[in-house]
């Protein structure tokens, strides 16, 4: 027989996985809406010009594309961030600034898999147009880490890495590298956690062009995380407000109550080709995984897909590392099927009165179920057992005839006697 497994990469969401899912997007649609977000969403399949324009070279690697039956050039969505650009920049003009929107779409890359990589994943997109302050930047933050913090996470399990491109330029540019060898030295630095120094040294020179002394300069400079020495050993009017700005940042996330979920970190210079400023990751505390979140500043992307010219800054947060540490701090709800209700017929002449009683305690928002077939009373106790049932109510023909119900709680194994006319009316015991 063929084997029709899922592709490599792409999941089965079995109902135990689909409660994981479930929980992650609750906690991410209800974080959103208490910051006054609105989801919106786009289309899965877009024109393959909007990504090998729009994005950087490495989500252009890794496109689903192919040439539709209309022969279009398309792609499956690889990231969020464009489609929101054409979207925003296409009714801008008449909305309230600042925008803000979120969405949860799956997306899909040609990755090579590996824990915490897969080809399809759901992302939370957290997105605001319309303001260059840094009070947006540290919101669009606030947003991402208490959706994080909703799911049970603390500043001891995760932290946000945050750094500003135009610091990093600034301080490229004084070394007197120029824009090509600047891109260049971001690719090596966006890999320096993940490779040896010596290789980061050689990239240096090999792939930016930078002389042994200058390399070392370079490596030097975003190894140290501290703010005030670096402005110490590299200050000047040209780095100075950069630093600023990165202090008030930093400043309006401690006033947000985030402060000890965030670090400075030049190292972070993310890989996609459209930001402009701030921008940051979300890592586990012990640096075990692969990024949870990632975002920042894009103030030039939305003139390049639309009309509008407007600054945005914003985030994409994926399920599969978030999935992974939950699970490893055990913060993963339980997964077994639950039911308020099961409902025993003892003979089928109760079993009108068991479907009639099933609907009133459904049309009270109960979950509620019972068993097809003449099964016994001991079977459908099992079934009961087994599908988590809290409460079991037996409708027997002794019973009924005296207009009663018993109510049996599983967990105590408390029975309790009740009307059956006034249960038949929605009305339950507490
Ligand atoms: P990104 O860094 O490419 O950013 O992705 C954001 C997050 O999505 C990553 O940190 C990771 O958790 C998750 N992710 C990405 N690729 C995969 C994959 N193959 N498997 C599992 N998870 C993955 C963006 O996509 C930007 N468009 C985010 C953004 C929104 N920036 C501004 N607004």
């Amino acid at each position: 027989m063929p084997s029709f497994a899922a592709l490599p990469g792409f999941r089965d969401f079995y109902p135990p996985d689909f409660t994981v899912r479930s929980h992650i997007q609750n906690a991410w649609r209800e974080t959103a809406r208490r910051y006054g977000y609105e989801e919106y969403d786009g289309p899965p399949l877009e024109p393959l010009e909007l990504y090998t324009e729009k994005s950087g070279d490495e989500i252009v690697r890794q496109l689903y594309n192919f040439v539709d039956k209309g022969e279009r050039a398309v792609a499956l969505r690889p990231e969020m961030t464009p489609t929101f650009a054409r979207m925003v920049g296409a009714r801008a003009g008449g909305m309230r600034k600042p925008i803000r929107w979120f969405s949860i779409p799956q997306l899909f890359r040609y990755e090579r898999t590996q824990r915490g990589r897969l080809r399809e994943h759901f992302q939370w997109n957290v997105d605001l147009v319309g303001e260059t302050d840094v009070s947006a930047d540290a919101e669009v933050l606030a947003v991402g880490l208490d959706g994080l913090r909703a799911l049970g996470l603390t500043a001891d399990d995760i932290v946000a890495r945050v750094n500003d491109r135009r610091l990093l330029d600034a301080l490229l540019q004084q070394q007197g590298l120029s824009a090509v060898q600047r891109m260049a030295a971001y690719g090596v630095i966006d890999k320096l956690g993940r490779e040896k120094r010596d290789e980061s040294l050689r990239r240096f020179r090999m792939e930016a062009g930078l002389d042994e002394a200058t390399a070392q300069i370079v490596l030097g400079m975003v190894e140290s995380g501290d703010l005030s020495a670096l402005e110490n050993r590299h200050g000047s009017e040209a780095v100075s407000g950069h630093i600023d700005r990165l202090r008030r940042y930093l400043d309006t996330l401690r006033d947000l109550g985030l402060g000890d979920f965030v670090r400075f970190d030049p190292t972070i210079v993310r890989g996609l080709a459209y930001y402009t400023g701030i921008v940051f990751e979300i890592f586990d505390r012990k640096g075990e995984l692969r990024a949870i979140c990632g975002g920042g500043r894009y103030d030039a992307l939305l003139s390049t897909v639309s009309d509008v010219d407007l600054p945005a800054c914003g985030f994409g947060m994926g399920d599969v590392v978030l999935a992974e540490l939950l699970k490893e701090r055990k913060l993963l709800p339980e997964t077994k099927a639950r039911l308020d209700y099961y409902i025993v017929a003892v003979s089928d002449a109760e079993r009108p009165l068991q479907r009639q009683l099933a609907q009133v305690l459904r049309g009270r928002g109960r979950t509620v179920s019972y068993g097809f077939g003449a099964a016994g009373v001991g079977k459908q106790f099992k079934d009961a057992d087994a599908r988590g049932a809290a409460r079991v109510v037996v409708l027997g023909p002794d019973e009924v005839k005296q207009d009663v119900a018993v109510i049996k709680e599983m967990a105590t194994g408390t029975e309790l006697r009740v009307n059956l006319s006034r249960l038949l009316k929605g009305e339950e015991p507490a």
